[in-house]
């Protein structure tokens, strides 16, 4: 029988060789915790998601836009439910972290608590809130977790799709009538600084980050990634007109980086915390969304019954 001791230096062994850990590989019991909080906030971030685009699908301007919106809101889906499946082989059972949803004690990504007020939103959602979600979840292709690893090498493909077609909405809008242009500038003020949050806390406040770099759950802190998103995303915005709301942004030639303007980090707790302009209303429509779809699940747990007694009844004949 091994101790606890080696137990672990095996674990960090393998994590240091870049071994995959998968579902029945012993591993810290802080590990399965951190893992397990990560990809259900990650999920429900994904299902909660879906909200502020779904409030557009039914006024989108044309047919082509439409097409995309639908397909884009139905990917977060789906991307929900591999990573709730990813959770679940961490030995948790989907209903208990739906529940945590619902009863508030899970947390999902702030910044679907902000309103999508206009169809520039949905450009703005795109090609902002999906690329900063590409910076983080690129590097979570590696994550030291297997199941989260795979699903992600696959979102990842769906989420640079959603990136382009928001982008391509802001050029478009960038490249209307002035009040076409006043849109987009108007969703870029609102969406750029809950963009910025969305990668967390600074690294000096973030209690989670030292851990899941050494497991190598996290392959990048939470200033470096956000570094990353303002770097490739301020050229993007020159490209097409549009001027990111911040008098501090400079190029710094000796960094080779953008320096930025200070974030309200006030407001970011504010929202974590439940008091964004969304909060309540999102989690009564998921609440509400869960309750209506009931009897869905009802009825396919009657019929895999009927299926499964149909298939014994077979078995024992012959
Ligand atoms: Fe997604
Ligand atoms: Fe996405």
């Amino acid at each position: 029988m091994q101790n606890l001791e080696q137990l672990e230096l095996q674990f960090q062994a393998k994590i240091d060789a870049e071994i995959k850990i998968e579902p029945k590989d012993w591993m810290p019991e802080a590990y399965r915790k951190t893992l397990i909080r990560q990809i259900s906030q990650h999920a429900h971030s994904e299902i909660v998601g879906m909200l502020p685009e779904g409030n557009w699908i039914t006024r989108a301007p044309s047919l082509r836009r439409k097409a995309v919106l639908l397909a884009k809101v139905q990917d977060e889906g789906g991307h929900g439910l591999y990573l709730y499946s990813a959770a679940e082989t961490l030995g948790i059972d989907r209903d208990t972290l739906i529940h945590d949803l619902h009863s508030g004690k899970a947390k999902y990504s702030s910044i679907f608590n902000y309103p999508s007020l206009t169809w520039a939103d949905m450009g703005a959602i795109g090609w902002l809130v999906d690329g900063a979600a590409i910076m983080n979840q690129v590097m979570l292709c590696r994550t030291s977790y297997g199941p989260y690893a795979r699903a992600m090498v696959r979102i990842c493909k769906e989420e640079s799709f959603h990136q382009r077609q928001g982008y391509e909405i802001m050029l478009t809008l960038a490249q209307g009538s002035p009040e076409q242009k006043r849109m987009a500038q108007d969703a870029l003020n609102r969406w750029w600084w809950p963009s910025l949050m969305m990668f967390g806390p600074p690294d000096s406040e973030s209690t989670n980050s030292e851990a899941s770099i050494k497991w190598k759950i996290k392959r990048m802190s939470n200033d470096e990634l956000r570094q990353r998103f303002v770097d490739a995303t301020v050229p993007q915005a020159e490209l097409i007109g549009l001027k990111v709301p911040d008098k501090d942004l400079k190029w710094n030639e000796e960094r080779g980086h953008y320096d930025f303007g200070a974030l309200d980090w006030d407001e970011f707790w504010a929202v974590v915390k439940g008091n964004g302009p969304c909060n309540k209303e999102r989690l009564e429509q998921r609440v509400k969304a869960y309750e209506d779809g009931a009897w869905v699940r009802e009825a396919a747990l009657a019929h895999a019954e009927k299926k499964k007694e149909r298939a014994e009844k077979v078995g024992a004949v012959a």
